[in-house]
């Protein structure tokens, strides 16, 4: 609606509710369901904030497809071939992109391009993706800055598990010490696994992989490289650090013996791969690699394919956040609790 149609219909009375446009990038598992929510939601979103919320845009690597009156949930299955790219998406008029392509650490993915085309024209981002916050997540943080778009990543780090917002609103002010995580349930699986029931990490990978929660080529978790992306962001994003992967100095739980097994069974020790971030005389360092805690500390408690966050500041003590949700339902709430943030800082009515 134009300035002067609104202009317009305000003075005869009508009451017009604002439009804020979404586009969804990479409409695999999670893009699917974040759409699907959203659309489900659109009600919350006109009582809640007196928005229409509108999807008008998604796409995959080779289709996709759009419309400015927004998309129905029964239009979603219709992908046009060509419609994709970061041109289709600025084309689409979307205010907001959720990014929710393949995470590639080592050139930033399909999502880097999304990102630095919609950041540069003002569309606010909510990245579920980690590949681009890894390679260039100082870049596209000036670039959010510089067109004043706002830059959320919940779902690129632990999703379900608040960690950045918990660091950026819950203990705000408070000088951060100390943070450990276990923010891979993949890992937090086979450690469980093995040390529960005794088995080997080979037995335990193959009932992860039967069960569909390790992928075929399941190092990306097992080396820790996903625990250690995760810490990046949550440094970078959360604590305003500009680490890079180089700095981190990461392991994994692929060789873990039976010998450890038995020696940490034996010692009643629980061993959990954590990614942890220390600061020490004024600096953060970062880690990622097996930790052993005692059955009474809460990190021993968090099985299966649950993860944890633990803060320590100087103000407000230790905190720990422990959780996680049915995937992908819980990495789409995720991202759709970042644009509610968005929602409120930016367009709702006050
Ligand atoms: N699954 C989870 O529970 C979870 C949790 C947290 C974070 N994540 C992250 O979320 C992201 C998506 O996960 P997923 O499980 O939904 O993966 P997925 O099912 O493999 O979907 C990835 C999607 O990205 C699309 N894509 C690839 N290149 C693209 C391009 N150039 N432009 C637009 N789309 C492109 C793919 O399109 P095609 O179908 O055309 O190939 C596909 O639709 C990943 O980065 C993952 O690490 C996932």
């Amino acid at each position: 609606m134009s300035g002067v149609e609104r202009a317009r219909q305000d003075m005869m009375g009508v009451q017009t509710v604002p439009v804020v446009k979404v586009a969804i990038a990479g409409f695999g598992g999670v893009g699917r369901a974040t759409a699907d929510l959203l659309l489900s939601r659109r009600r919350r979103y006109r009582e809640h904030y007196g928005l229409d919320l509108r999807l008008v845009a998604a796409c995959g690597s080779r289709s996709g497809l759009a419309d400015p009156a927004g998309l129905e949930p029964d239009r979603l299955d219709t992908l046009t071939p060509g419609l994709t790219g970061p041109d289709f998406v600025t084309a689409s008029g979307a205010n907001i992109l959720i990014e929710a392509g393949p995470s590639d650490y080592r050139t930033g993915g399909p999502g880097l391009a999304y990102l630095r085309t919609t950041l540069a024209a003002g569309i606010h981002g909510i990245v579920v993706s980690k590949g681009a916050l890894v390679h260039s997540g100082g870049a596209l943080r000036d670039m959010a800055r510089q067109s004043g778009a706002v830059l959320r990543m919940s779902g690129a780090a632990a999703a379900a598990l608040p960690t950045i917002d918990l660091i950026r609103h819950s203990l705000l002010g408070g000088t951060v010490l100390r943070v450990e995580g276990i923010l891979n349930a993949t890992t937090n699986f086979l450690l469980d696994a093995m040390i529960a029931r005794g088995i080997s990490f080979d037995e335990a990978l193959r009932e992860a992989q039967a069960g569909g929660f390790a992928e075929a080529d399941p190092r990306n978790d097992t080396e820790g490289w996903d625990t250690a992306a995760k810490l990046l962001i949550i440094a970078n994003f959360g604590l305003g650090l500009d680490l890079t992967m180089a700095d981190l100095a990461v392991s994994g739980v692929q060789d873990v013996s039976p010998d450890d097994i038995a020696a940490w069974r034996r010692e009643g020790l629980v061993p959990k791969l954590v990614g942890s971030l220390l600061r020490e005389n004024g600096e953060m360092h970062g880690a990622v690699g097996i930790r052993t805690y005692p059955p009474d500390d809460p990190f021993a408690l968090v099985s299966g394919k649950n993860k944890a966050i633990r803060i320590t500041t100087d103000a407000m003590g230790e905190t720990v956040a422990i959780g996680a949700g049915t995937e992908p339902l819980a990495t789409a709430a995720a991202a759709l609790k970042d644009l509610e943030h968005i929602l409120i800082a930016r367009y709702a009515r006050s």
